[in-house]
């Protein structure tokens, strides 16, 4: 039983470390449940992830701006629903998420 355990985690490390960036990045999402609010290409609380990169399309400093946000929370720029602080979020991953984000 135990074995059966660890090959299983095992598995699953190596198909996480196998995965490329894009998936990568979105399995952070989920990791973070940022999916509980935002969806790739429909409104849920949040807007899309399509949506956002549309609206920054071009800003060169929209991926810092964007990544404080999500670390301190925002509110007013999409509707009356303020998104709550993501302080666990390290910067690293921070960053995987926004570049998938603006890549859309
Ligand atoms: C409780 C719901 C909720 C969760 C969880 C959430 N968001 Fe949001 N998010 C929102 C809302 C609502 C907005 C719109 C805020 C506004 O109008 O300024 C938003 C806005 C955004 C924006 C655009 C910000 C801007 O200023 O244009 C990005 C990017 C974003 N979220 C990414 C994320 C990521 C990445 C995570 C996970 C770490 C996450 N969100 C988790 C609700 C959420």
């Amino acid at each position: 039983m135990r074995g059966r355990i660890l090959f299983v985690t095992l598995l699953a490390t190596a198909g996480i470390c196998a995965m490329p960036a894009a998936q990568a990045s979105e399995a952070l999402l989920k990791k973070y449940n940022c999916t509980a609010c935002h969806a790739i290409d429909k409104k849920l609380v949040g807007p899309s992830y399509k949506d956002v990169a549309k609206k920054y399309k071009g800003q060169k400093d929209a991926a810092d701006m964007l990544a404080q946000k999500i670390k301190k929370g925002g509110k007013g720029v999409w509707g009356p629903v303020p998104m709550p602080p993501n302080p666990a979020v390290s910067d690293a991953d921070l960053k995987k998420m926004v570049s998938f984000i603006l890549a859309l």
